[in-house]
């Protein structure tokens, strides 16, 4: 991209792209994979470099959009904070400015959102939000897809989230804002959604519950997040026993919806956030929602690079 574009298109939460966006991503998502699945080829990124900057630990992460930028024909750049000057403070509008004049796109998985707004603020291409510590927006992306995929359109549906306000939960708020569902929230006191951080302009699309069972009551879909999120280790005793209540079992999956999925984004913990009976059951969709994330990533990656196709 030519230097001063001013119409990068960044991914860097769910709400910077409009209802009728994700539409064209959904759709787009579903013909990559279809045509992936019929091993029939499509190298639209020749010649495109994505780099990859993990500050944090990953797997799907990094897999999916590794294996889907090489399908695809372009190559990658994987860096770490530990083999990169990352790790050694090197201002990060420098890096933005450095990296952005080498590679045609940037995945970032890191700390606070402020680092990913200001390395794409001095990125002269498009910058993707591999998560942040507030945010995981191509997470729900993915697990959107997968509902829809399963189940048809999630408009006017209700989603439960059990567990931490992080940022898992914090993205599938945007979601509900944006895509029309409602979100039925129940996480332990003091460990709520910050509302005015995920700057919701519709009430209306959220209800909190003290009772995770309660949350679950005619949900079409569950779902769950680890306790400890990464970057919060030093509290994981107390929560512990702060979310001991916050299990998704087989009683909470009862009072959904008789044809409810469990979605969890993974890595989990069975026996802490989920019960190995609802993870590994017939209501759980998470190895479709992970292999999801390579298919939502390449109509991502795609579209902020070619724009809409077709
Ligand atoms: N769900 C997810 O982002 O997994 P990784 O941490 O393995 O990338
Ligand atoms: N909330 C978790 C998600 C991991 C994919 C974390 O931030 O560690």
């Amino acid at each position: 991209m030519k230097p001063g574009m001013s119409l990068i298109k960044h991914y860097l939460q769910f709400k910077d792209f409009r209802a009728e966006e994700y539409v064209y991503l959904f759709e787009r998502a579903a013909t990559i994979k279809k045509r992936f699945k019929n091993y029939e080829k499509y190298t639209p990124l020749v010649d495109r470099t994505l780099a990859m900057i993990f500050e944090k630990a990953s797997t799907r992460t990094r897999v999916s959009f590794e294996a889907g930028m090489y399908q695809m024909g372009g190559s990658v750049v994987h860096l770490t904070a530990g083999d990169s000057q990352f790790g050694r403070a090197e201002p990060i509008e420098d890096a933005a400015r450095v990296i952005s004049r080498m590679v045609d796109i940037v995945m970032i998985r890191t700390f606070e959102q402020s680092k990913i707004e200001t390395f794409a603020a001095h990125s002269r291409v498009p910058v993707i939000n591999g998560l942040t510590n507030e945010y995981h927006p191509c997470q729900i992306l993915a697990d959107v897809f997968t509902y829809i995929e399963q189940r048809g359109s999630i408009q006017g549906k209700v989603v439960a989230w059990v567990g931490d306000g992080n940022n898992m939960a914090n993205t599938w708020l945007q979601a509900a804002d944006i895509l029309g569902f409602t979100l039925h929230v129940s996480t332990p006191s003091g460990y709520e959604i910050d509302r005015q951080l995920v700057g919701i302009n519709n009430p209306a699309c959220v209800k909190t519950f003290k009772s995770p069972f309660a949350a679950c009551e005619g949900a079409h879909l569950v779902t769950t997040d680890v306790w400890t999120s990464m970057g919060y280790e030093a509290e994981n005793a107390e929560r512990q026993k702060v979310f001991a209540d916050w299990c998704v079992d087989a009683q909470m999956m009862q009072l959904a919806q008789k044809d409810a999925l469990f979605m969890h984004c993974l890595p989990a913990h069975r026996g802490e956030e989920v019960s190995a009976e609802v993870i590994d059951g017939p209501q759980s969709a998470v190895w479709d929602e992970a292999e999801n994330r390579m298919h939502v990533q390449k109509a991502l990656m795609e579209f902020l690079l070619l724009g809409r196709i077709g």
